[in-house]
């Protein structure tokens, strides 16, 4: 199948989107310790950009863990295996989980449910991207960058087939018919 990507977001600004999250968390957990949950591989561009703009009054520990639905690759099923968990104990903890992208919501939220037994201080969701319009599954978004219509979009940690998550900038997908 022939496609071509054309641009949709440029490094400026999601980077001005990243920025404005980052002051957002700033206002919001001033004083507090954090952990950063980079949801793999998609959010790692995103996590690691996001946590260098939260100030140093914030103390940041970041972990990483790697979901993936069951059932076919492309349809996400809203039952989610656990490749690989964090490291680290979250209980007592105010916990900020980093997505790529929220789509029919339902990996956040089985991933939200289970995180949330294991009992931490605050459980909040930062997606850099948000497609509403394709939710079938409630799932309270805390922060987010851009809400994007019902495209299929690469670039910035986010895949069409694995390839394309080191395109600095946000492209649709376009196929050709
Ligand atoms: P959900 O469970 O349907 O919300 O699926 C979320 C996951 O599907 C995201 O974390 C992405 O990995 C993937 N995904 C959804 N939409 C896109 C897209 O437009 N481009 C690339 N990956 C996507
Ligand atoms: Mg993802």
């Amino acid at each position: 199948m022939s496609y071509k990507i054309l641009p949709l977001i440029s490094t400026e600004d999601v980077e001005k989107g990243i920025q404005q999250i980052a002051d957002k968390i700033a206002k919001d957990y001033r004083g507090k310790d954090i952990c950063l949950i980079c949801v793999l591989k998609g959010a790692v561009f995103f996590m690691t950009e996001l946590a260098k703009r939260i100030p140093e009054d914030i103390r940041v520990t970041m972990d990483f863990m790697s979901v993936s639905s069951y059932g076919s690759s492309t349809v996400s099923s809203g039952v989610v295996k656990i490749v690989k968990d964090l490291d680290e104990s979250i209980t007592g903890k105010h916990v900020i989980v980093v997505e790529d992208i929220v789509d029919t919501g339902n990996t956040l939220s089985y991933l939200l449910e289970m995180l949330k037994d294991r009992q931490p201080a605050s459980l909040r969701l930062c997606t850099l991207l948000d497609k509403p319009s394709r939710r079938t599954r409630e799932v309270q978004v805390d922060y987010t960058a851009f809400s994007i219509p019902d495209k299929f979009v690469v670039g910035y940690g986010l895949d069409y087939d694995q390839y394309y998550r080191n395109l600095p900038y946000i492209g649709v997908v376009e196929f050709d018919d």
